[in-house]
């Protein structure tokens, strides 16, 4: 059978992230360039490959950080062999099923994207840059019928909010 490597070696920080067990919501903080995002795209790999037909999201604030950041890197690293990006849904699909959305969300009017959702993990990246009650609301969709850990996992530089219109 062949082998397939994953070519991502984990730093010092970001291996305690990868290793957290039995955590409900987790806070991975750091200085910019510090491999946060990195972390992100391989620990929602992971969990996508070890829990089928699992379920996850991932947010930045904008569009263009989202492009930019998560959708360039994950096409860029993500193996073909393991999934297929879908450029309309913004999302990856795995051969044993699992999803990773990814998404972001700007202003109010996006509670009603997830009015229905159900999440195994929900990730947000630069949590500072978000509003309180978004990150809440979303807590009550992290939910599902599998017996899978489920957790909210977040990253953010230790500075202040970022202003933003709206
Ligand atoms: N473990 C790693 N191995 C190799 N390159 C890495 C690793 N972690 C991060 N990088 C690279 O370092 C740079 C900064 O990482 P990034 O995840 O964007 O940082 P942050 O999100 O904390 O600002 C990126 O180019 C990223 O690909
Ligand atoms: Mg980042």
């Amino acid at each position: 059978m062949a082998t397939l490597v994953i070519p991502y070696k984990p730093q010092p920080r970001q291996a305690k992230y990868h290793q957290a067990k039995d955590v409900d919501e987790l806070l991975y903080g750091g200085a910019a360039g510090g491999g946060k995002s990195e972390a992100t795209i391989w620990d929602a790999l992971k969990y996508a490959l070890q829990y089928p037909n699992s379920r996850q999201v991932v947010f930045r604030r904008t569009f263009p950080d989202l492009q930019r950041s998560i959708i360039m890197r994950t096409l860029q690293v993500y193996p073909k062999e393991l999934g297929k990006y879908n450029q309309s849904k913004h999302e990856w699909v795995f051969i044993n099923g699992s999803v990773i959305e990814l998404a972001y969300w700007d202003n109010d009017s996006n509670y009603m994207n997830y009015q229905g959702a159900e999440y195994d993990q929900i990730r947000w990246e630069e949590l500072t840059q978000f509003e309180e009650r978004w990150y809440v609301y979303m807590l009550s969709r992290l939910r599902g019928s599998k017996p899978y850990p489920r957790a909210v996992k977040s990253t953010t530089n230790p500075g202040g909010r970022r202003p933003l219109m709206g």
